[in-house]
């Protein structure tokens, strides 16, 4: 949180709007949809790979903010396991601009001590990706700052069937932990807050078992437009709302509640 209020300009928006979050009730993992490149790029006239490309230095800002305010884990959705269904120019397009960011990223990663990790079936991508891929996860391995992980060829579905393919395998017994233990995100928190840009109600297959009681933040802004000071209000907006956890939030330590006195209640007959 220091490093982050120290980097922003005085006077700036960006820095108002962080000296408003409570450093103590961070998010400890963000998780985030990062969609609507297209519609930025049709907006425009250009193509849809356009938009892909503009997406790259809202993804740098992104994880260099959630780095320097001492966020513990981004988890940041690439590609979809749905998503090879798009032109081959576009898919093609998606994995030169992954190998593209890799390597433009790893001084910014190095720096700010931030540890790479890429989930989903990675072993589906093609090879020079999977070669760059493996080269950013080990030499930010030892770092012990935020954890990235970047989820490509990704699917929450797919993700739970190979984990409950490990314990059978293992022969272990099902519970809620044995499956958290073998899911990608295994040892991490699961997300506090989950950002989806451009607009949709929906979850598209991401992180369905670790979004369990994440607090949900949609914004109509497309992917490419996404500034820090979007994803501050995310956090104050996050930072205001009840988490109940099905129990009864913030009355539950209140003054005792007469309402909680046993009723009469007529049973008809
Ligand atoms: C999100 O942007 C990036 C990927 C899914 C790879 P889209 O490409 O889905 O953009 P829209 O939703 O068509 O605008
Ligand atoms: C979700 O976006 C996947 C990623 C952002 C990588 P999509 O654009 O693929 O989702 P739908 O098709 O609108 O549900
Ligand atoms: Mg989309």
């Amino acid at each position: 949180m220091k490093v982050l209020l120290e980097a922003l300009a005085p006077g700036s928006e960006d820095l108002a709007l962080a000296r408003a979050i409570d450093s103590e009730r961070l998010p400890a993992h963000i998780a985030i949809i990062m969609d609507g490149n297209g519609r930025w790029a049709q907006q425009r006239n250009l193509p849809r790979v356009a938009g892909h490309k503009e997406g790259v230095p809202a993804v740098r800002t992104t994880v260099e903010t959630c780095a320097q305010l001492g966020i513990g884990a981004l988890t940041l959705y690439a590609f979809s396991v749905e998503n090879w269904k798009r032109p081959r120019l576009e898919v093609d397009t998606l994995w030169r601009l992954l190998r593209v960011y890799l390597r433009s990223e790893l001084a910014l990663m190095m720096r700010h001590d931030i540890c790479f990790n890429a989930i989903g079936r990675l072993e589906e991508l093609p090879e020079y990706v999977r070669i760059e891929l493996g080269d950013v996860t080990r030499r930010t391995s030892a770092n012990r700052g935020l954890r990235l992980n970047l989820a490509i060829n990704y699917g929450g579905r797919a993700e739970l069937v190979d984990a409950v393919k490990n314990l059978i395998q293992d022969e272990v017994q099902v519970t809620e932990q044995s499956i958290s233990a073998r899911l990608y995100t295994a040892g991490q928190p699961d997300p506090d807050l989950l950002i989806r840009t451009s607009g949709e109600m929906r979850i598209s297959n991401f992180l369905l078992w670790q979004i369990a009681y994440a607090e949900l933040y949609v914004t109509e802004t497309l992917w490419p437009d996404f500034t820090r000071a979007e994803l501050l209000r995310a956090i104050l907006d996050y930072q205001k709302r009840d988490r109940r956890y099905g129990g009864l939030g913030g009355s539950e330590t209140g003054f005792p509640d007469r309402s909680l006195e046993p009723i009469e209640i007529p049973i008809a007959r």
